[in-house]
């Protein structure tokens, strides 16, 4: 079982291997090519305590990842990050795999429908009352691209944020003509309006959702081709999974049959609990295909990010929790260009 290195003991050994193992990552530039070779370099000797594992597990994924560029989709990825269950971990798995996307060189862009507004606080992002934002798009069919905003700390990386006039939405959104397809609409516009103008288009578009299946939700599904959901580690993860699905079910056959469950992150994963690593196996079990192999460990660090109006991969990009969410954000980019070239070998082959 694996432990973040905050919550593990300090020995004389593990203290010394995870010198040694951080002095080689050290070294490690950016333009690195050999980093399979070098990863498998490091020494694998007997990590025997939970310092020791954690540190080689880190310092293999940040030579793995650190200054890699991931690979475009061939068109714009739109995922909308859903769990009806609160506090598991939806925004900040959407604001730090976003901010993974874009520090590899992909231009990213970050719908926030959830009223609480914490993605734009997360990204640093204005969202007192007067700014313009998602309400205006939803409910006065503002264009998307006039209430967009640049991420100040990350290039390439965008943030269409939410005020608190967003709470009454749900209601005001009722009596609206298309009322369940104003989101999809409008990212439709933006990325039309966006190459008429000479605007490169998003790689990927994430949306952060409430922690509810109302009508703002619901956009969000018929928006996305894709959900991804952050299943938190603990007793309870998956009650509520399963009507989850349902409504996906329903806005499938319904309003948008491309929608589909793509991408499951384990979050809050806490090695030294039996019970994180048997919840971990039973949404592995259930969903061998959509879960990313990297979870992200319960950190201080991430939580001690959205504080300081940041994700955490730039408050503390070489914590455990930052190269747990690049590695996530490589994993979706990868899979992303690999369904793509499966597609084309298989139209190659017809
Ligand atoms: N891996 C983690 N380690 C430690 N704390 C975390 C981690 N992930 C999230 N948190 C903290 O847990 C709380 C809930 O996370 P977050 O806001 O991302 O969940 P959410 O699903 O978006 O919540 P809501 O349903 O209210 O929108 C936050 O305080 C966040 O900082
Ligand atoms: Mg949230």
């Amino acid at each position: 079982m694996a432990a973040t290195s905050e919550a593990a003991p300090h020995t004389g050994d593990s203290v010394a291997a995870a010198e040694a193992l951080e002095a080689l990552a050290a070294v490690v530039s950016r333009e690195t090519d050999d980093r399979e070779e070098l990863a498998s370099s490091l020494p694998q000797g007997d990590h025997d305590t939970p310092l020791a594992r954690a540190v080689a597990a880190d310092a293999r994924k940040r030579i793995a990842l650190t200054g890699r560029v991931f690979p475009k989709p061939p068109t714009t990825r739109v995922l909308t990050v859903a769990n009806q269950k609160g506090g598991v971990g939806k925004t900040t798995t959407t604001v730090n795999v976003a901010a993974g996307l874009a520090q590899a060189g992909l231009t990213v862009l970050v719908i926030d429908i959830d009223p609480q507004g914490n993605a734009s606080t997360a990204l640093g992002i204005d969202h007192h009352a007067e700014v313009p934002s998602i309400y205006d798009v939803l409910v006065e069919g503002t264009p998307l691209a006039d209430v967009v905003q640049e991420c100040p700390d990350i290039a390439g990386l965008w943030c269409a944020p939410a005020t608190i006039d967003l709470a009454g939405a749900e209601i005001e959104l009722v009596s609206l003509v298309a009322r369940e397809t104003r989101l999809q609409k409008a990212i439709a516009a933006y990325l039309e309006q966006g190459s008429a103008a000479g605007r490169p288009a998003p790689d990927y578009v994430l949306i952060d959702c409430p922690p509810s299946l109302g009508l703002l939700t619901v956009n969000a599904f018929v928006a996305a081709q894709e959900v991804l959901i952050p299943i938190q580690c603990e007793y309870y993860a998956l009650e509520g999974l399963s009507q989850l699905l349902k409504n996906i079910e329903l806005i499938r056959n319904h309003l948008n049959p491309t929608l589909h469950v793509s991408t499951i992150l384990l979050t809050m994963y806490d090695g030294r609990t039996r019970l994180s690593a048997q919840v971990a196996d039973e949404v592995r079990t259930h969903f061998p295909e959509q879960v990313l192999r990297n979870t992200v460990p319960r950190s201080v660090r991430i939580s001690e990010a959205p504080s300081h109006g940041q994700t955490v991969m730039t408050y503390d990009p070489n914590s455990s929790g930052a190269l747990s969410y690049l590695g996530a954000a490589a994993e979706l980019a990868d899979r992303g260009a690999a369904t793509t070239a499966d597609h084309q070998t298989a139209s190659a082959q017809n």
